[in-house]
């Protein structure tokens, strides 16, 4: 069926139609004109209709415009319907010289050819001017209409522009600081990885995820990928005449689009890792809480820091170690007088034996001397980036001038495979247990082309080198600490290779100020980076492949790293990312500010993250990385980070000491989230776990769970931890009182049990101390708990379960379990089980695999009930108020049932 109406359209796409659409009003065309430059679109010719998708040739429809560079002649159309939810539509260049996204980078999702009769969505055709719509077959629901303005595709700027309804809720297009739900009139997102201090509003920020959910309410939500890592302008906005748009605009790249067609919102989540990839398991102790500090002096204050925690009772999971341990910043060297190896080792293994982690930073920079081992052998390898004059190319981080690896060489990986299996030894070296890349945007001290690496280096403070150094100390400086070098200069001029007819990119392009530019906060486009005339070894270039440097480097580290540890799952937090990072790696929100705007930011960027980006283990730091914090910010961030996936302690060098045991009200609120937080550990690796496996998101915008609640659309402040636990933090400063949304639903407070029904109106809370924060416990969930909590997580799960139901208004809960060994790539036996409460009944069914491992309890002690009026029945007990108990235990080596 679908089958004739396509050929149908491409019947009448063939003949001039003074309308793209028959549907369309004449009023809305005119709206339009308005809005189309001088422009001539393209007229589509060719239409060949296949059962599954359609081809086209779209020729330019008049004289080229040449809006900002030259428009390219001929292209091609690709429609595939891929899955019945999936449909990727792809405009490219037939001499397919502009660049696309090599398939290492992002692997392409396989196309199932679904017969488009099956389809949620329809694609139709207007030949002249071309135009096309995408429809959700099942209520007519226009999700994508480019009709009344022509598609412009240049050499350096290509232009798509999608009709939109008025007032749509768009969400996504990270990495952003911006609110959750897109403003609709006159708001620009633009992709262009780059350092941000304070990662400020309306910017680009560390990484670009081109990808927005739309979500119509009832009428469904779907979401759009564009496949394309340029430097672009998304901008969300209206016309003249009031019609709301969507526009790309990108300094280059191909037009390749991807529908999601949910119909709900964690469908789509589940359709965009389709196309992305799922997220990586990540081992269950980095759900611990960890500690970190740019300027944690030597290897001393680190054994300090965690002896601190120790002794103030709070439980620190994971000690982490800023470039502070760098023999002056640079990669694969220890500072031998602050972090000698000997005294290392010492820390490592000391954390090891109590059952804590460690972890340390490199940057993608590698100082360009010599006489530093990783550089020699990068150099010898010819792994860098280089310079037209065939020198490697210079740019300044940390440790002074440095070189940047070019992740596409064949080399590269072997070399920064090397450096790591050397240094990170597990006897001779530093035995971390997970690794952390930053800078890697790549962030550049120098700002342009007219910067000289070396010289900048000395500039900004660092002493020349006395010749024939056997250790160059070229670091920026560390008070109290001695650096020297002699810098060398390497001349370096800029010319790029040429490569032409395999999607590599234009070779004659304007690199640095192309005509249509991006909004950069940093300046231009290619400003403190890596210049954008660059050549990558495949022959590509900076201009195309800026945006996925850091997700490279990232990639790159975590082969290594199972290089190191084949059979453990590695652990590695990048600050850059590009779609498609979280199918290995994870990340953290950047350097905020210490302070009540960028508490209350963190709940937005991890609900795009995590739902919308398919990065679940993401986090900010806990109370603030840029200037000092303050006792009740910090006891208040304490809180709410423990309610985040991933949970980090992490400053500045310059601010005060802000580790959780400086305040006392600080300590008491830690104390407190993470007792909580630990016994929801199995819950929240459960739910981390289904994220890797189905793409539903472990934590989840109010919208995904009420999806036809319209006052659930723009909440940005509180969020469902799981499936089950809605958290309502205060979010203002000086405020003991937060005024939290509650859907129309049976809760239950999770702190006392109590039962509260939710009227889909606001509730009013006050009187909550610093160490107070509202959950409440969705009914119709089931959770299993640790029966308490425990200082490491690996004592943690030596506590028995008890298995908390809350049942909805008709006395139903659900929910689940996984449990497995935690670490391991491997897990040959794992438990998956379901729980149920139906009747006044529990049961338990699903595979029952995971036995535990020596001390590790798979008991579960006893089962709570809550929202019971009656008495506790013969057997039961009275847990609380409200709440019915049985003492198990019951082994999860097999299902069980309990009738309460
Ligand atoms: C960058 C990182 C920050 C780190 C600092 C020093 O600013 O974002 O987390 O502390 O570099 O390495």
């Amino acid at each position: 069926m679908m089958l004739k109406t396509l050929v149908a359209l491409a019947a009448c796409a063939y003949s001039a139609l003074a309308a793209p659409y028959p549907h369309d009003t004449t009023s809305l065309i005119q709206a339009r004109a308005a809005n189309s430059t001088a422009c001539p679109g393209y007229t589509a010719t060719n239409i060949v209709v296949t059962d599954a998708g359609l081809t086209a040739d779209l020729t330019l429809a008049g004289a080229a415009c040449n809006a900002y560079s030259e428009d390219i002649k001929d292209l091609k159309l690709v429609v595939e319907h891929q899955t019945d939810d999936r449909l990727h539509v792809k405009i490219y260049d037939a001499g397919l010289n502009v660049f696309q996204v090599q398939e290492e980078v992002l692997p392409r999702p396989t196309n199932d050819k679904t017969a488009s009769s099956g389809a949620a969505v329809r694609f139709d055709v207007a030949a002249k001017p071309f135009a096309f719509k995408v429809t959700r077959n099942s209520n007519g629901e226009v999700l994508f209409d480019t009709a009344g303005t022509p598609l412009i595709f240049e050499k350096q700027y290509v232009r798509l522009r999608t009709n939109l309804p008025q007032n749509p809720n768009l969400y996504g297009l990270g990495e952003h600081s911006d609110s959750f739900r897109f403003h609709t009139k006159g708001y620009r997102r633009s992709f262009l990885n780059a350092e941000s201090i304070n990662i400020p509003n309306n910017a680009n920020l560390y990484g670009s995820h081109p990808v927005y959910f739309d979500h119509r309410g009832e009428k469904g939500t779907h979401a759009v990928f564009l496949l394309n890592s340029s430097p672009m302008n998304i901008d969300i906005n209206q016309d003249d005449a009031g019609n709301q748009y969507l526009e790309y605009n990108a300094i280059g790249g191909v037009l390749d689009l991807y529908f999601m067609a949910g119909p709900g919102p964690a469908d789509v989540s589940k359709q965009y890792a389709d196309i992305v990839g799922y997220s990586a398991m990540y081992p269950y102790w980095t759900l611990g809480f960890h500690q970190c500090k740019y300027g944690y002096w030597d290897v001393n204050m680190v054994a300090e820091v965690v002896a601190n925690y120790s002794s103030a009772g709070i439980p620190l999971e994971v000690m982490w170690t800023d470039i502070d341990y760098m023999d002056g910043r640079q990669d694969f060297t220890l500072d031998p007088e602050r972090f000698p190896l000997t005294k290392m080792k010492e820390l490592v293994s000391t954390l090891h034996s109590r059952d804590q982690r460690y972890v340390v930073i490199l940057d993608p920079g590698v100082h360009a001397f010599m006489e530093v081992e990783a550089y020699k052998n990068g150099h010898d390898a010819d792994v860098f980036l280089k310079a037209a004059d065939g020198t490697d190319l210079l740019g300044v981080q940390w440790p002074g001038a440095v070189a940047w690896p070019d992740w596409f060489h064949p080399n590269t990986q072997g070399w920064w495979t090397d450096e790591v299996l050397n240094f990170f030894d597990a006897d001779s070296g530093v035995n971390i247990d997970g690794i952390w890349v930053d800078m890697n945007e790549a962030s550049n001290f120098c700002q342009d082309t007219t910067c000289k690496p070396r010289e900048k280096a000395i500039q900004d403070g660092i002493p020349p080198k006395p010749a024939n150094s056997p250790r160059p100390n070229t670091g920026r400086p560390i008070p109290g600490f001695p650096s020297s070098f002699q810098p060398n200069s390497t001349k370096r001029s800029l010319e790029t290779r040429q490569d032409e007819g395999q999607m590599k990119g234009f070779p004659d392009r304007e690199w640095f100020k192309p005509a249509y530019t991006v909004n950069n906060h940093v300046g231009g486009l290619s400003d403190y980076t890596i210049w954008f005339n660059t050549s990558n070894y495949d022959g590509t270039h900076m201009y195309d492949t800026h945006n996925f440097y850091g997700h490279m480097m990232a990639m790159t580290m975590q082969k290594s790293m199972t290089v190191r540890r084949p059979e453990l799952r590695p652990f590695v937090l990048t600050r850059s990312t590009w779609a498609g990072t979280g199918r290995k790696v994870t990340h953290w929100f950047g350097d905020n500010a210490s302070d009540w705007e960028h508490y209350r930011t963190t709940i937005r960027q991890m609900l795009s993250f995590v739902s919308m980006h398919q990065m679940p283990l993401v986090g900010s730091d806990v109370c603030g990385f840029n200037g000092n914090t303050n006792e009740p910010l910090c006891a208040r961030w304490a809180m709410l980070g423990a309610f985040q996936p991933f949970y980090r302690n992490h400053a500045e060098l310059s601010t005060i000491q802000q580790e959780f045991y400086q305040w006392p009200s600080v300590a008491e609120a830690a104390k407190k989230a993470i007792d909580a937080r630990y016994k929801l550990l199995d819950y929240i690796y459960t739910a981390l776990h289904y994220q890797t496996t189905t793409g539903a998101p472990m934590i989840n915008p109010l919208f995904f769970l009420y999806p036809t609640d319209a006052n659930t659309f723009g909440i940005q402040e509180q969020w469902f931890y799981g499936d089950a636990l809605l958290i309502s933090p205060v979010t203002a400063e000086n405020s003991d009182t937060v005024t939290y949304y509650l859907p129309n639903d049976v809760f239950y407070n999770y702190w006392t049990h109590e039962k509260v029904q939710g009227k889909g109106a606001n509730v009013t809370e006050s009187g909550l101390s610093t160490s107070d924060i509202p959950v409440h416990i969705r009914g119709g969930s089931i959770i299993p708990m640790r029966s308490n909590s425990a200082n490491t997580t690996k004592a943690l799960r030596e506590n028995d379960f008890t298995v908390l139901v809350a049942p909805d208004a008709n006395g139903y809960a659900k929910g689940r379990l996984y449990l497995d060994e935690g670490e391991r790539v491997d897990q040959p036996d794992v438990s998956e089980i379901e729980f149920e409460y139906k009747d006044g009944k529990l049961s338990t069914t699903g595979s029952f695999g995971y036995g535990g491992n020596g001390d590790e309890s798979v008991t579960v002690a006893e089962v709570v009930v809550l929202g019971q009026e009656q008495e506790a029945a013969v057997g039961a007990f009275s847990a609380e108020k409200g709440s019915v108990g049985v003492k198990g235990p019951w082994k999860l080596d097999a299902g069980f049932e309990v009738q309460l």
